[in-house]
């Protein structure tokens, strides 16, 4: 670990945890005097399974996570609605240039629409699910399968940069 794993850290954290947060502190007022008010956080798969080369970033999801739930539950009493929103890998400007299946976002937005009319406070959507399976059924697993493929991929990114390919 080095320095730059610290402010990688303190930015995932800041950005992923600390900004939704004060965001929905700020706009408290607003959602008091809405009926139907309802808050969408969106986490990763990651909280289910975390990845080892993005451990800051699943930290910071896993993070937005607890707090999410701890959320729903003191806000009942108030009927606002707290959903939670657990994505794949999906086509957009962060995965740009990756070499991995993906889930267009027209198709994510439409699985996360029909859960938010459906009434679901956590949408978990396409991959996602097979992780919160495993992270219940065979943690230790999943971890080692998820990571050893993520090492694998970023291996074949790095060598089709220099224009080589990886063998195993
Ligand atoms: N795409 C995926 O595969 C995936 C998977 C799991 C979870 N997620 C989560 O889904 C959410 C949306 O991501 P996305 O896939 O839609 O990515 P995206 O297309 O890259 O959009 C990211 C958004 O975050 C803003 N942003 C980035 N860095 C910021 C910073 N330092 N301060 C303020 N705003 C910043 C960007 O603003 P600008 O447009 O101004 O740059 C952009 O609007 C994120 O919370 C991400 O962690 C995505």
């Amino acid at each position: 670990m080095n320095s730059q794993y610290i402010t990688t850290l303190e930015s995932e954290l800041a950005i992923n945890l600390v900004a939704p947060m004060a965001l929905i502190k700020e706009l408290m007022p607003v959602l008091d005097k809405n009926v139907d008010a309802t808050i969408v956080n969106v986490t990763s798969g990651y909280v289910f399974i975390p990845s080892a080369q993005s451990s800051s970033y699943s930290a910071s999801k896993i993070g937005l996570r607890a707090i999410t739930q701890g959320l729903r539950f003191n806000l009942q009493k108030k009927s606002i609605r707290v959903v939670e929103v657990v994505p794949p890998a999906v086509d957009t400007q962060m995965n740009k240039g990756k070499n991995m299946s993906m889930m267009t976002s027209e198709l994510f937005a439409q699985k996360v629409f029909k859960g938010l009319i459906g009434g679901q406070d956590e949408i978990v959507v396409g991959i996602s699910k097979l992780g919160k399976l495993l992270s219940r059924i065979a943690p230790k697993f999943g971890f080692k399968k998820m990571n050893t493929d993520e090492e694998k991929q970023r291996m074949e990114m790095r060598l089709a940069e220099v224009g080589l390919h990886y063998k195993e």
